[in-house]
């Protein structure tokens, strides 16, 4: 246990939602190891994950996928310094999975066990890398940006272990906007990455689909009309008998379909992303001792995103962490760091062994540093 803080080897396991994954990271940032078992195929024929069939396949694979994640980093058990864990928020049955692993291997190393936040693991994620491509230390303060299946939130980060929120979804998560609008598509799930290949294909019609405007200065998300207005352009406006009846006697048209797959798609990711890049723009104006901005979330994965994150970066002077894309989606490294970085604050310290999962998380729910651990 006396490995200074940037050798010590954390195991992360990672169990919150369809991916069971295991990664050991090093130092709190050099990923020797980022494996990761997609339920994806067990879930498509339902378009959405079972929560069920997730908890049964994180059982039979979450030993087998740490025993993996061991092999590939060239690491024995035995030199496991801590065990961190998402233990919230998420689907419990398979938080408690992870859980269970968890303090299983801990207990039985006699090294300590932390329960992380998904949530603020993401925001880490741009702050990991294999070995030799790890990138520098953050210039705090930082302003966080999370785009999930989950979650769509912003924060002002004092360091890796403390933030505030600053805006958030009232609505859909971005994620969710794109699986749903996906799903309208006829698209395959998991929706997000197939609709951003499409859209490369399509043309962004203008004026295109409104943004919401929920206050003038507001930090918040609203995604959740976007996807009815991708409906109702790809499927026509629905109408009741009446209303049908009405317009027939005006001798008006059908509101039918006026756009294909492809521009929907277009049309749709240009207001999507749009709707992040304005808050984004506006907490940078806001915030401007923040020169770094830390990106993560499956939706940082997304092309467009990146491209205009990366684009408002290099026109304001702002340093845009945005992840590799294997950390992008959930992942187990990103948690193995949170872990290192909060034990590394407690003297190593661990959670007590009653420490168990939650569905929902605490993350920054209150003012500056409340959903710090
Ligand atoms: O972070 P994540 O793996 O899980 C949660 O914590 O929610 O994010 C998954 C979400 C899904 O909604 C998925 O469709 C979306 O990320 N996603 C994308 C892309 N890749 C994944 N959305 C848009 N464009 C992508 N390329
Ligand atoms: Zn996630």
């Amino acid at each position: 246990m006396n490995a200074p803080d940037a050798e010590r080897l954390v195991l992360g396991i990672e169990t919150s939602c369809d991916e069971t994954a295991a990664a050991v990271v090093r130092g709190g940032r050099t990923v020797l190891s980022n494996v990761i078992a997609s339920q994806h195929d067990l879930h498509s024929e339902y378009r959405g994950v079972v929560p069920e069939i997730a908890s049964r396949a994180h059982a039979e694979r979450v030993l087998p996928v740490v025993r993996r994640a061991l092999a590939d980093g060239g690491v024995a058990l035995r030199d496991v310094r801590a065990v961190a864990v998402g233990n919230r928020p998420g689907l419990i049955g398979s938080l408690l999975v992870g859980v269970g692993a968890a303090k299983g291997l801990a207990w039985a190393l006699g090294v300590p066990v932390i329960g992380v936040d998904h949530v603020q693991a993401h925001l880490v994620a741009g702050c990991i890398g294999p070995a030799g491509a790890e990138p520098g230390p953050v210039r705090w303060p930082a302003l966080g940006l999370v785009v999930s299946g989950g979650h769509t939130s912003m924060y002002v980060c004092d360091s890796s272990t403390r933030a505030a929120r600053i805006g958030a979804t009232i609505d859909d998560a971005v994620g969710e906007a794109y699986d749903k609008v996906a799903t309208i598509l006829g698209l395959p799930f998991p929706g997000g990455p197939e609709l951003d290949r499409l859209a490369q294909t399509g043309r962004a019609h203008r004026p295109g689909f409104p943004l919401a405007r929920i206050a003038p200065d507001s930090l918040d998300f609203s995604f959740s009309g976007l996807k009815t207005a991708a409906l109702y352009t790809f499927r026509g406006v629905p109408e009741s008998p009446q209303a049908r009846a009405r317009r027939e006697a005006r001798g008006e048209p059908e509101h039918g379909p006026t756009m294909n797959a492809a521009d929907v798609a277009a049309t749709f990711q240009e207001a999507a992303v749009s709707a992040v890049v304005l808050k984004v723009q506006r907490a940078l104006d806001r915030r401007p001792d923040c020169r770094v901005l830390l990106v993560g979330g499956g939706v940082s994965a997304n092309s467009l995103l990146r491209q205009r994150l990366l684009a408002i970066g290099e026109a304001r002077g702002v340093e845009v962490r945005l992840p590799r894309m294997e950390y992008c989606l959930d992942n187990a490294a990103m948690v193995a760091a949170l872990g290192h970085a909060i034990l590394a604050e407690r003297n190593w310290r661990g959670d007590e062994w009653s420490m168990t999962a939650s569905p929902s998380t605490a993350f920054c729910a209150g003012p500056a540093g409340a959903g710090a651990p």
